[in-house]
């Protein structure tokens, strides 16, 4: 506008005498200009460029990597993952450490003998021995997981008291973990108290019984003597 230098001529003009002929610019101009100003201002301009697409698929894909980041690397954000001096988890690869689980030991020994043995471990007076305080089961763990597999047949003294029964031969048909729940189950029930047996051992014993009939017990404590009577 080269009308800057007369800043107050505008005001000064009354709207009704201003002559068009004088500066070229009517009232109707004057607003059509004023109102083309005012237009352009809002229009969308450089300022307000819309973001290129791949900068959004940038942004994102910047997003999915931080989050896999975090995922990996973050330690659970657990403080103690900066603990150097830490134990190490064990990689997860390789053959799992059985757990022993008292829970699974004694539902499997629910199913698998207490119809004879008693939910109890005190069996049956003259029928089925007891397991709870039994010299069998305490000890070296082999005569137990033997007898779990294989079965036992035969005159059999638990502390001074005969039994001649059959038990079948169980284990055969169930896993090697299953068998470790249960041997572990029995030796720490009822006030028993023997280490547990893992399925390695078990995996070792069957080995060594193969498809052999059931033990007697005098056969089995020639091999396995009782620790304590
Ligand atoms: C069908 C009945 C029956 C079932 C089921 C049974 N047993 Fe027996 N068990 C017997 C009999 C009978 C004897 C005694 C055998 C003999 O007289 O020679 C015995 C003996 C034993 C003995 C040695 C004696 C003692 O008192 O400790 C152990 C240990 C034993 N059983 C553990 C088990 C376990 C563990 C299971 C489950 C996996 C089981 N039994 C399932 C009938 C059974």
């Amino acid at each position: 506008m080269n009308d800057s230098h007369r800043p107050n001529d505008r005001h000064r003009r009354p709207r009704a005498s201003y002559n068009p002929g004088a500066e070229g610019f009517s009232d109707g101009r004057l607003v059509e200009v004023h109102n083309q100003l005012a237009n352009d201002k809002e229009e969308p301009s450089e300022g307000f460029s819309l973001l290129p697409v791949f900068v959004v698929f940038l942004f994102c894909g910047f997003g999915f990597w931080a989050g896999l980041y975090l995922t990996r690397n973050s330690g659970d954000f657990n403080p103690g993952s900066f603990d150097l001096d830490a134990p190490r988890a064990v990689a997860d690869n390789g053959p799992k450490e059985f757990e022993p689980d008292p829970v699974k030991g004694e539902k499997l020994f629910v199913a698998n003998c207490a119809s004879c043995h008693q939910a109890t471990g005190l069996g049956v007076a003259g029928a089925f021995p007891p397991l709870a305080d039994s010299p069998w089961v305490a000890g070296n763990e082999e005569r137990l997981v033997k007898i779990i597999i294989a079965g036992l047949a035969g005159e059999l003294d638990y502390k001074g008291t005969k039994y001649n029964g059959a038990m079948p031969n169980i284990g055969a048909g169930l896993k090697d973990a299953q068998v470790a729940h249960i041997a572990t189950y029995v030796r720490q029930a009822w006030g028993n108290q023997a280490g547990p047996v893992t399925d390695a051992k078990v995996a070792e014993v069957r080995k060594a019984v193969g498809s052999r009939g059931a033990y007697s017990p005098a056969e089995i404590l020639q091999a396995h003597p009782l620790e304590t009577k």
